[in-house]
């Protein structure tokens, strides 16, 4: 199996206004791959705007968020690039669409990796920080899970948030949890 890169995703909505999204991309050589199932938002703008952005952030409120509806994160421009990334990412990416392998289930969009940049520092990774990524995309999964599966999968994760969370953590935890126990 490749290397994963969870992030979030901007595209942009018939070209012009943005549409964020936590996205896993694909290394693929030197290309990474956007593989969306349908049916999604970012599935259809990847059809029209072939430039986008991967933010990589290490703030699990960010994810939490965005998996609970709430897409009012702060974004910022780029110059000469047009679809904007998070504030608060500790890196970014920006993606050109080269090539789009159709399925119709999960289609997989190419894309060639035209520039990294560095914001802020990486201070190190975090159980907490890990355990709320896992709960934020259980949450995005819970009519292909079984219940049963879901609990087994919380009870777990929920030790390293009880050992290594701080309060940003225990916010975005409570945010997916709240969704998973309501759904
Ligand atoms: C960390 C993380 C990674 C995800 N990776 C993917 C992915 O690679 N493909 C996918 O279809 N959904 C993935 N999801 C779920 C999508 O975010 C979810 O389906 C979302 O509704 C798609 O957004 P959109 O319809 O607004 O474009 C992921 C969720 C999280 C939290």
């Amino acid at each position: 199996m490749p290397l994963i890169h969870e992030c979030v995703v901007t595209t942009l909505i018939q070209n012009s206004k943005p549409h964020i999204a936590p996205l896993g991309l694909i290394e693929d050589g030197e290309n990474w791959i956007i593989a969306p199932f349908r049916p999604s938002t970012t599935l259809i703008n990847l059809y029209s705007c072939n430039k986008v952005t991967a933010s990589f952030t290490d703030n699990p409120l960010i994810f939490a968020k965005l998996v609970t509806g709430n897409c009012d994160i702060p974004l910022l421009p780029l110059s000469s690039w047009p679809a904007p990334r998070l504030a608060d990412a500790l890196a970014h990416a920006e993606l050109e669409v080269i090539d789009i392998e159709e399925d119709e289930l999960r289609p997989r969009f190419m894309c060639k990796v035209r520039r990294i940049e560095t914001h802020q520092p990486f201070l190190g990774m975090n159980r907490a920080r890990a355990a709320v990524l896992e709960a934020a995309i259980l949450s995005t999964r819970l009519t292909r899970l079984s219940r049963k599966k879901i609990d087994q999968e919380i009870t777990y994760l929920k030790i390293a948030i009880d050992k290594t969370a701080g309060p940003i953590e225990r916010e975005a935890w409570e945010l997916v949890l709240e969704k998973i126990n309501n759904t």
